[in-house]
This record gives structure tokens, C-alpha cells and sequence, in this order.
């Protein structure tokens, strides 16, 4: 026990120097209870809602890592007064009308959630802004946000490379009309930007989706009283209502942050571990579903007061070291784990038997091209895995053999395929290094604290 503290240790060093390898070595069998800080997703839309509505807003288990600053820093430079006070972050909403232009570019650090839901909102604004983006994020493409927001009647410019546009972005918004969008990308910022830019049009915004993405934003509208109507393929809102804080929101944990301790305890002989008040919102839970059909022991218990916390369901979750067996992910699934396949990709390399990922190719715009990074480092661990093309449709093929080695292993700068990497060091057999683990406090700082309270 004392060697995974002292390598968590070595760990925690990292952050403060980037450029050190940290070891693991020791292993532990992890056991105990966490409670994880509050979901990403949900802690940008209730940012961004408390934002806009009227009157004060309460955010309890609000994460504070770098991606949720983005949006509260980006809402602030916007004229709203966030404060933090103890664990609770304090809006002072200031009403549909009330956001007043920054004077100068908002760095919006590397969240692609707060660069595209913010530019749903500026879409709406009669000013201009710039928004500036740090290395990676100004990597992704725009044009799946921008060309609905100018259909809406925003002007946008961008950087173009290739006929696709990236960060900077400069925004003038005003006088925006609904429409009837068809995503062509199952992406539920994108869908997000158009219902928000939606709050301030003339008229109906209606957004059709092939493959159903998180309703985070369906449900924080619903809570702030919008006129929205969500049927099985498509979501509507009728903008002519003012939003009305709840008073307080409680977010609950990040079930994207839970995944690692899920594959970690399912993965060591002889773990147990409970994660509690955990966002089980279907949209987002197909790790757990995925996982259950590969033989995983998962308990999920969802009490009445659980069933649904503010509009969203959480639950508790009982995880016990299994036996894993390969399964097949099918397109359909993908977005309710889309941030979850690297860790997947793990667990299907100590599974018995064959898993097949169908449809990952979004995972090559995300902070990283996850394929490439999830691929080399498993590869030199020892894995087989493969990626095979049909069209546009790339599929992700594993013959599990029920073990890694350790290796060097990368984070190539992003955070889920860093602690999915220590997952995978973790229950591999031998000594691994990972290059830098600075990157996790994108989404999770206490990533290593929380590890080492389960040792
Ligand atoms: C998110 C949606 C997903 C996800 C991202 C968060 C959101 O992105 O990968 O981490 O909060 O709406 P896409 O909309 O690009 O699928």
C-alpha cells in the first residue's frame, strides 16, 4: 500500500514538473468508497443556464478543473458575477439580454464544450467577440457549429485550413431566426449550441438527430422553465420564454471520471470498490452497459431520492474484480461512451476473446486523435488491435489476451488517454512509465488523490 502512495507521490511531483516520467510499479488492490466530483457536461449548461436566467443560482459538487473554468472565466469576461465560496459556485444570472460584449479575445483554454456552447449564446448577442483557444482545442473543427449558427443568421469568421475552420473565431451575433436542423455528426455540443442559439431566435429551432446524444442540455432547459418538447428523434424549443433559476443546482458526479475506477476495480483480482451519487444519465451510461455485457460485476443501486436530482438520474455503483469477456459496440452506442473508449479499449485488452468498437472515427477529433494515441501505447504493452476502414466508418477490432505489459507509455497531452494509460500500467503485469499526467487536470485534478484513497 505504502508503494502506490509513495508512487502517487512521484505522481503528484508530476504536476509541478511536466517533463518527469513517473514509475508505476507498485500494484494495490483497490478498495473503498469514493464520491466523485460533479459531471462536465453538466456543470458547462448549468453555467451557462444560471448565466442567462434571472436570479441567483447555487452549483453544488461543482468540478473545479480547467475545462468548467473555461466557461465560468468566459462567462465572466461576458459581465456575469460568478464567485466561488467554499465548495459552491455563485451565479448572479443576468437575464437573456444581459451579457455585455468583453473588451478584449476570450481564451477559452482547450474546452470544446465551452468554444461551441459559448458560441450558441454569442450567436444570440448584438456584439462582436473573438474567441482564442489554447494548442489543442485550436486543432478541432468549427464548421459542424458555425454552419448551423449562420444558418441561424450568425456572422462568423474562422481560421481555415483545409477547407475546415478552427479557433480563433470571431462572432457577431443579433436577430437570429429558428430552424429545422438535420446533425449530420452525433455530437451533443453541437446540438447544444443550435438549442441555445435557439433561446434568442424568432421563431421555432428544432434539432433532428440520426443517433440520440447526452440531453444535458434538454434537461437544464426544461429545469430553467424553456419551452422545449424532446421527442425520440428530435428536440424542440420555443424561445419565448424568460429562464428562471431553480435556486440550486447539485451536480452530480462525473460518470466520465468514474469509468477509470470501474475498469481499474474490474480489472485487479480481488477489488471492490462503490462510487456513490454518480450521473447515470442514459445518454452517458453505455460504459456501464457495454461493460455488465463483458461479464462485468456492476451493481448500479438507485434509490427514490436518487431517481432524479435536479432533472438528472444518479445512482450508486458497486464494482467487483471480473472475469471480462469480448462484445461487440455498435454505432448506436457510441455516443452515450464516446468519451469513455479509450478506457474501454483497456478493458478490452484484458478481456478474453475478440471486442469490435464499430464507428469510432469522431475519436480523431477529440483533444487528441484517440485512435492513434489508445493504439500506440497498447501496442507496446503487448496488445493486439487493429483499425479497419469501411467508407468513412472506421471500426476498432481487439483480440483480448487477458493481459498487458508494462512499457514507456504517452499521454500525447490528453487527459483520458493519460488515466487510461494508468488504468492499463496499473493492472499490467511489469514496471510502466507514463511521460506526463499534467494533462488530467483538464477534467479531473484529483485523478491521483482519489486513486490513492482506494490503495
Ligand atoms: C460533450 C459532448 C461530446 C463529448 C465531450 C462533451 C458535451 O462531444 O465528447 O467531452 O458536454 O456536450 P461531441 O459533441 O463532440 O460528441
Amino acid at each position: 500500500m505504502s508503494g502506490i502512495i509513495k508512487s502517487a507521490k512521484r505522481l503528484e511531483t508530476k504536476f509541478s514538473h511536466p517533463s518527469i516520467s513517473f514509475l508505476i510499479k507498485h500494484k494495490f488492490i483497490p478498495s473503498g468508497r469514493i464520491i466523485l466530483a460533479g459531471d462536465k457536461s453538466i456543470a458547462h449548461r448549468a453555467l451557462i443556464l444560471s448565466a442567462l436566467s434571472r436570479g441567483k443560482t447555487i452549483l453544488k459538487n461543482f468540478p473545479l478543473h480547467d475545462d468548467s473554468l473555461a466557461t465560468l472565466n468566459a462567462l465572466s469576461a461576458l459581465g456575469v458575477k460568478i464567485r466561488r465560496k467554499g465548495g459552491l459556485v455563485l451565479v448572479k444570472g443576468c437575464g437573456k439580454g444581459g451579457l455585455k460584449a468583453s473588451g478584449k479575445p476570450i481564451f477559452v483554454n482547450n474546452s470544446g464544450t465551452t468554444l461551441r456552447l459559448l458560441l450558441g449564446v454569442l450567436a444570440g448577442m448584438d456584439f462582436k467577440t473573438k474567441i482564442v483557444a489554447g494548442e489543442y482545442l485550436s486543432r478541432r473543427p468549427m464548421s459542424r457549429v458555425n454552419v448551423p449558427l449562420r444558418l441561424m443568421g450568425a456572422r462568423i469568421t474562422a481560421r481555415i485550413k483545409n477547407n475546415e475552420e478552427y479557433a480563433p473565431v470571431v462572432i457577431s451575433g443579433g436577430k437570429l431566426k429558428g430552424i429545422v436542423y438535420h446533425a449530420k455528426i452525433a455530437s451533443a455540443q453541437v446540438k447544444s449550441a443550435i438549442l441555445l442559439a435557439g433561446l434568442f431566435a424568432k421563431g421555432k429551432t428544432r434539432v433532428f438527430e440520426r443517433l440520440s446524444t447526452r440531453d444535458h442540455t434538454e434537461r437544464m432547459l426544461k429545469m430553467f422553465g424553456a419551452n422545449i418538447i424532446v421527442n425520440s428523434n428530435s428536440v424542440t424549443l420555443n424561445p419565448n420564454q424568460d429562464l428562471v433559476s431553480p435556486g440550486e443546482i447539485y451536480i452530480p458526479g462525473d460518470i466520465s471520471s468514474a469509468a477509470f475506477f470501474i475498469v481499474l476495480a474490474a480489472l485487479i483480482p480481488k477489488a471492490r470498490i462503490i462510487i456513490e451519487q454518480v450521473s447515470l444519465n442514459p445518454g452517458r451510461s453505455g460504459i456501464i452497459n457495454v461493460l455488465k455485457r463483458m461479464q462485468a460485476k456492476i451493481k448500479v443501486v438507485v434509490s427514490k431520492a436518487d431517481q432524479l436530482v435536479n432533472f438528472e438520474p444518479q445512482g450508486n455503483l458497486t464494482i467487483s474484480s471480473s472475469k471480462l469477456k469480448g462484445t461487440v459496440v455498435y454505432p448506436k452506442e457510441i455516443p452515450s461512451l464516446v468519451d469513455e473508449l479509450p478506457i474501454l479499449m483497456v478493458a478490452a485488452c484484458f478481456a478474453g476473446g475478440r471486442t469490435i468498437i464499430k464507428g469510432v472515427s469522431e475519436l480523431r477529433v477529440k483533444e487528441t486523435d484517440r485512435i492513434n494515441s489508445m493504439v500506440v501505447n497498447l501496442r507496446k504493452m503487448g496488445a493486439e488491435i487493429r483499425v479497419t476502414k469501411v467508407g468513412p466508418v472506421e471500426n476498432i477490432i481487439i483480440q483480448g489476451r487477458g493481459r498487458l505489459c508494462g512499457s514507456e507509455l504517452k499521454s500525447f497531452g490528453d487527459h483520458r488517454t493519460a488515466m487510461s494509460m494508468v488504468v492499463a500500467a496499473l493492472a499490467a503485469e511489469g514496471e510502466s512509465r507514463l511521460d506526463d499526467i499534467s494533462c488530467v487536470s483538464k477534467s479531473f485534478p484529483g485523478f491521483l488523490k482519489t486513486l490513492e484513497s482506494l490503495a
